[in-house]
This record gives structure tokens, C-alpha cells and sequence, in this order.
């Protein structure tokens, strides 16, 4: 695929087939990720690989539940979203069967911007190999608990930058119409 193709065919897919994504696929996807450029090349990225519908079920209703009992009306980024985590059919993973969260190592100061630049060549590799991907930056803040960092396996002292689920995409969305971005070119 070219990579222009890659770039306008890539779509946020919330649907998913029950095949699995192996290991190996996952390794490539990550080999991708890292090939993105970083701020004095400090690769300053961990990837925490989930797997299994099952527990990403799991993962989907304790964060919601969170999100509900921490819930503070008027100062709470997930307030216009109350609707879906009072829904027990919505699942934060969409029923996709792996979910890759990308953290970030501190005391680096670009590491965020790193980490999405990476998120960006997987979701694009992925597209090219035929899955599909969509970030869920709905379950970010839950990922970044100290007892789930522990749960996972992660330092606490890594930052979640952003979910990605992937798998093999059962229905995909037609393109999301783009605003017309402000450009601005200086004299
Ligand atoms: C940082 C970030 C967080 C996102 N979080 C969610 C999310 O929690 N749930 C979801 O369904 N989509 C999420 N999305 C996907 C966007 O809704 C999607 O990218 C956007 O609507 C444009 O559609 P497209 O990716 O198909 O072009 C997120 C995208 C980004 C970049």
C-alpha cells in the first residue's frame, strides 16, 4: 500500500472480527512505532500489551465504574460521556481482542509528543497490513492509576499516553468530514 493511501484510508474502526492478533503481528506493529523520530532520539516510550476479550471486558467495566464514582459533575473530562458509562452494552474497547497503551518515561520532555508520533506509524502500519486501530483516549487517565500501572506490570513512574486498540476490523466507518484547517503563511 502506499503510504499516501495508508494516511486518507486509515479510519478509527469500533468494530472488530473475533480473529486474533498474534504476537509476531504485534512486534512488527511496535517495530513500526519506534521507527517514528523522537526529540534527541530519546525514545522515550514503554508499550504495555493487553490481550483477551475477556479481560478487556474486565478492563472496560472497572473503568467505567471508576470514571462513575469519581464522576464530579462540571469539572470532569468525561461529563459529556455520561451516557455511555452508564450504558453496560458500551465497552471502552469496542469487544477488540488486544489493546496497546503507550507510555511515556519521565523527565523527558518531549516524551508525549514522541509517543503520539509513534501511536501514528502503528495505526498507519496496522492500516497497511489490513487491521485496523482506534486510540481510546476515553480509558487514558484509568491506565495511568498507580494499582493499574501495578496490575499491568508498568513503573509507576511511566505516564499512559495513549490506548490503541487493534484487531482485524469487521465494519469500517466511512472518513470523518475534515474542517477546513486555519493555515497561515507569514508574508
Ligand atoms: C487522542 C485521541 C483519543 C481518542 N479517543 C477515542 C475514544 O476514547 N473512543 C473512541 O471511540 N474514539 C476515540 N478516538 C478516535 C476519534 O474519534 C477519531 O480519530 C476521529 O473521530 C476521526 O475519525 P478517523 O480516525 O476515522 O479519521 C480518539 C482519537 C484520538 C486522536
Amino acid at each position: 500500500m502506499e503510504l499516501i493511501d495508508a494516511i486518507y484510508g486509515r479510519r478509527a474502526v469500533r468494530d472488530y472480527t473475533p480473529q486474533e492478533v498474534s504476537r509476531a503481528t504485534i512486534e512488527e506493529l511496535i517495530d513500526a512505532a519506534v521507527h517514528a523520530p523522537t526529540a534527541l532520539d530519546e525514545q522515550p516510550w514503554v508499550f504495555a500489551v493487553i490481550q483477551g476479550k475477556g479481560l478487556l471486558q474486565d478492563y472496560s467495566d472497572r473503568a467505567k465504574a471508576h470514571f462513575l464514582a469519581t464522576f464530579n459533575p462540571g469539572n470532569d473530562p468525561h461529563a459529556m460521556r455520561r451516557d455511555q458509562l452508564v450504558d453496560a452494552r458500551y465497552n471502552l474497547f469496542y469487544n477488540a481482542g488486544t489493546l496497546l497503551v503507550i507510555f511515556a518515561e519521565p523527565n523527558r520532555h518531549f516524551a508525549p509528543v514522541d509517543c503520539c508520533l509513534a501511536a501514528e506509524n502503528l495505526m498507519l502500519a496496522a492500516h497497511a497490513k489490513g487491521l485496523a486501530t482506534c486510540p481510546v483516549g476515553f480509558a487514558q487517565s484509568w491506565f495511568d492509576l498507580p494499582e493499574i500501572k501495578t496490575e499491568i506490570r508498568v513503573a509507576q513512574e511511566l505516564t499512559a499516553v495513549i490506548p490503541l486498540i487493534v484487531g482485524y476490523p469487521a465494519k469500517t466507518p466511512g472518513a470523518v468530514p475534515r474542517k477546513k484547517p486555519e493555515v497561515i503563511f507569514s508574508a
